[in-house]
């Protein structure tokens, strides 16, 4: 069984090392500077274990610093990565705990992370009741991007976490993984999750899921978000959108799946998101070796944001929202 993916264990930070995945590696972070670098590498990553992690990181910077020092370390911490609202959010939990100390702030931070487990089974849950009212009882041939699984979360998972919840019923035939270019979070996570699990899956590279959805082989794509906005555009990982095009014109349910926390009320639109714009090299060089000339140069935003009207449904762990008019 995998560890968890991210936790609180003898007044230090626990975490899979998600960059060394499909080997399993648990790495420590002792001090907010090493929590800030291993979010920025994606040594943890996914939205719900970003909140999970920024929530926590304010609880070792209380232990760890003061003043002024504390205050720019907690900032630091929320602005590691701009896309996934959780990073902020669950900063923001735990800061508002900083009045009662250090222990509240730990107790603030673990409400988090228990919070975001709890999500997860409601959320697999509604939208496997969901997929059965809109695809039928299945078995369902399902669609994935990027990895939504227990590892982008604490345990469980949002996207996965439907999948999950309907292979315990017996109702998946199969999920297609895209492989997720160019950090390869579906080939080297999700695959992972969904071998542990029993689930029958292929990856595909990922200008193959929208032909795969146009063939027949898909009965709906189900996705996490970093950031869905007030209006239901969604922020997801870069690929996402030419699945929801090719699910539209199909004619299958694109579903979102995720905490309400991911839900900003403050950002009316997906224009208003900030899009993270990652190195080049990430692109440029495959295994260590650089693969496309010297003088080119890369783009290599890290997610992309699929329209509202594109939306079959987001479902959290409190409603199914149908955003589109
Ligand atoms: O860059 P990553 O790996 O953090 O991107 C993750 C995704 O895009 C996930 O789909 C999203 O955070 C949802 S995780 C439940």
């Amino acid at each position: 069984m995998l560890p968890r993916t991210i936790d609180w264990v003898d007044g230090r930070i626990v975490m899979v090392d998600q960059t060394a995945l499909p080997q399993v590696r648990v790495v420590p972070a002792a001090s907010v500077d090493e929590l800030v670098d291993a979010i920025r590498r994606l040594v943890v990553r996914g939205a719900p274990a970003l909140g999970v992690a920024g929530a926590l990181g304010v609880a070792l910077a209380v232990r760890t610093l003061t003043g002024p020092a504390l205050y720019a370390a907690i900032d630091r911490l929320a602005a590691a990565r701009p896309t996934a609202v959780n990073l902020a959010v669950g900063v923001r939990r735990a800061r508002a705990a900083l009045p009662g100390g250090p222990d509240a702030v730990l107790a603030a931070a673990l409400a988090v992370r228990d919070e975001d487990i709890a999500a997860c089974r409601a959320i697999g849950a509604r939208g496997a009741d969901l997929l059965a009212e809109l695809c039928g009882p299945g078995p369902l041939r399902l669609h994935t991007h990027c990895n939504a699984g227990a590892l982008a979360c604490v345990e469980w998972g949002t996207a996965l976490g439907v999948v999950r919840s309907l292979h315990e019923a017996g109702r998946v035939a199969y999920v297609v993984a895209d492989e997720t270019r160019p950090l390869l979070q579906g080939s080297r996570i999700t695959a992972v999750e969904l071998t542990e699990t029993g689930v029958p899956h292929r990856v595909v590279v990922d200008g193959a899921g929208p032909s795969i959805i146009a063939r027949g082989l898909v009965d709906a794509v189900v996705v996490g978000a970093d950031r869905v906005a007030a209006n239901g555009d969604t922020a997801n990982k870069i690929g996402t959108y030419p699945l929801a095009l090719a699910a539209a014109r199909a004619g299958i349910p694109f579903l979102v799946a995720c905490p309400e926390s991911t839900v900003d009320p403050a950002t009316p639109d997906g224009g208003a998101i900030v899009v993270e714009e990652r190195a080049a090299e990430e692109v440029l060089v495959v295994g260590g070796t650089r693969t496309a000339p010297a003088a080119s140069e890369a783009w290599n935003p890290a997610f992309d944001v699929t329209p509202a009207d594109l939306v079959t449904a987001v479902v959290t762990e409190r409603r199914v929202w149908r955003p589109a008019p």
